[in-house]
């Protein structure tokens, strides 16, 4: 478990200017931060609303108690354990009907990644656990090894992680006898990659595995398929995605909402952070960003 000093000090929210700027923030308005993570984007979201509403959501416990301990007191704000692709029915239990602004900033935060019983990182030898709720009955990403079998451990490695040699990592962690964990799965990587390549190979295949184990793709597809309907007349969408499969997914949808007269795009391409960003956060080097205004 990492403390929230160390990992508060060190956390930097990715492109917040650029967040704060085109969520178009009113001082009355009800916005939505769907990744509250450490709180980061919230604590300057709540900065703009004086007489407003921010409502924070998180899958992980943790991440809720962590943002808590930032964020409150402050009569603005509200959390909820929960996904948000449960939007819908958060807004319900608060009685409203839509709100001005959602921001999705996905992924994993810096506090689960150095939490080093969690197994969402290479670096520390644990059990591999990965679920973002770590108290929810969910499969673990040892459970998602066992059961799925090489046909589909290797799709998973390929869709979700885009990882080249996804059959021959699939393959040597299915003849595993032993337990399956973080040393387990960086063995066999170090086993099929040449030592140039291991770390992005390690990034990969840990990605793939969060991936599959927090079903993160479906969450994301159902909340862009039903949001819009939540969404006030001129109110901003804005996605901040780490990896080509999540961006691919937001960037169809936009698209798709473009074309039915739902939302103009704000930019026709992401919105990437700039180098003086990305050299004080690495962390940032990834982002995409796409904002999208809904017309009405
Ligand atoms: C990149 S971090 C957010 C960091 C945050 N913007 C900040 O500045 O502190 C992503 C967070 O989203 C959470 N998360 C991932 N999928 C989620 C989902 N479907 N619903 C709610 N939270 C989710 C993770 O638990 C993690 O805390």
């Amino acid at each position: 478990m990492v403390s929230f000093s160390s990992t508060h000090n060190r956390h930097i929210p990715v492109m917040l200017m650029e967040t704060i700027d085109n969520l178009k923030i009113k001082d009355n308005g009800i916005y939505i931060d769907g990744t509250l993570g450490l709180g980061g984007h919230s604590e300057a979201i709540l900065q703009k609303i004086d007489k407003g509403l921010l409502i924070g959501i998180d899958r992980d416990k943790d991440s809720i108690s962590f943002a808590k301990k930032r964020l409150l007191p402050n009569e603005n704000f509200k959390f909820f354990n929960d996904s948000y692709k449960n939007l819908k029915s958060i807004l319900k239990e608060l009685k409203l009907e839509s709100v001005d602004g959602i921001l999705l900033d996905l992924g994993l935060s810096s506090f689960q990644l150095e939490d080093n019983k969690r197994g969402f990182s290479h670096k520390f030898q644990s059990s591999l656990d990965m679920r973002f709720d770590k108290n929810s009955t969910n499969n673990t990403a040892e459970k998602i090894v066992h059961q799925n079998d090489l046909k589909e451990l290797t799709k998973i490695f390929k869709e979700y992680g885009e990882e080249r040699h996804a059959y021959k990592i699939a393959k040597k962690i299915k003849d595993l006898n032993d337990k399956v964990d973080v040393l387990a799965i960086t063995s066999v990587v170090d086993q099929v990659t040449p030592f140039k390549y291991r770390l992005k190979t390690y990034s990969r295949i840990f990605q793939a595995l969060r991936i599959a184990t927090n079903d993160e793709l479906n969450h994301l597809k159902f909340f862009l398929d039903n949001f819009i309907d939540l969404l006030s007349p001129q109110g901003r969408i804005v996605v901040i995605s780490y990896h080509s499969i999540e961006d691919r997914i937001v960037k169809h949808k936009f698209k798709d909402l473009k074309h039915k007269k739902k939302i103009n795009l704000i930019y026709k391409k992401p919105l990437i952070p700039s180098e003086e960003e990305v050299g004080l956060n690495k962390r940032a080097r990834s982002a995409k960003m796409r904002v999208g205004e809904k017309i009405g």
